[in-house]
């Protein structure tokens, strides 16, 4: 069975971003979620300095080995001042520390959502740009304008959304079936 790995990239509790990440990855069927909480995976903030005396933490070393583990990744980004949560570039700028190809060519569903009407595009086109650099392998991406008029508890209720989301996962879908890579990276 593929092994998926969903994260929301934010640190709350109540993550809008990780509710949706979970929202799309229960779209799939015969496969093995694992869904991710950042508060997993708390490690001291990156620095060089620290990074000379301490070495990588076991936690960054531990998150890459489950990057290492999954077929195909699904992530839904929070928008903090127009880019990625604190939380979240932690552990990617550790991660890179590992292995510059952080996602390591596994295809990948990237999304994001916020409450505001953008949704979180800034944070999403950033991702967009700079992760094929990282090994992302993005094959389809959604964004979410609007969570709280278009989310509900039951999941997504513009029907405009749920189909652009449920093409997104098919895309995805396909890619880790067939195993096909981008060549981007
Ligand atoms: C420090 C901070 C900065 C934020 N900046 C943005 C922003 O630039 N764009 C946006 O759409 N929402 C912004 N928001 C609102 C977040 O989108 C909202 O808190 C959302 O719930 C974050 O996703 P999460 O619930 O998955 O953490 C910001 C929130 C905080 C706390």
């Amino acid at each position: 069975m593929k092994k998926i790995l969903v994260i929301g990239g934010s640190n709350s509790i109540k993550s809008i971003n990780k509710k949706l990440a979970i929202y799309a990855a229960k779209k799939l069927e015969n496969v093995q979620l694992n869904i991710i909480d950042l508060n997993d995976f708390v490690m001291p903030i990156y620095g060089i300095d620290y990074e000379l005396e301490y070495g990588i933490p076991e936690k960054a070393l531990e998150f890459d080995h489950i990057i290492s583990e999954t077929d195909a990744l699904i992530i839904s980004l929070a928008e903090h001042n127009g880019s990625y949560s604190v939380a979240f570039k932690n552990i990617l700028d550790w991660l890179s520390r590992i292995d510059q190809k952080v996602w390591k060519n596994k295809p990948m569903l990237l999304m994001a959502t916020s409450p505001g009407k953008r949704g979180g595009a800034n944070v999403l086109e950033a991702a967009k740009k700079f992760f094929p650099h990282l090994g992302g392998n993005i094959v389809a991406d959604f964004i979410l304008p609007s969570y709280n008029a278009n989310f509900n508890e039951k999941g997504i209720n513009n029907d405009e959304y749920e189909k652009l989301l449920v093409e997104a996962v098919a895309v995805l879908n396909k890619a880790f079936n067939s195993g096909i890579h981008s060549i981007k990276s």
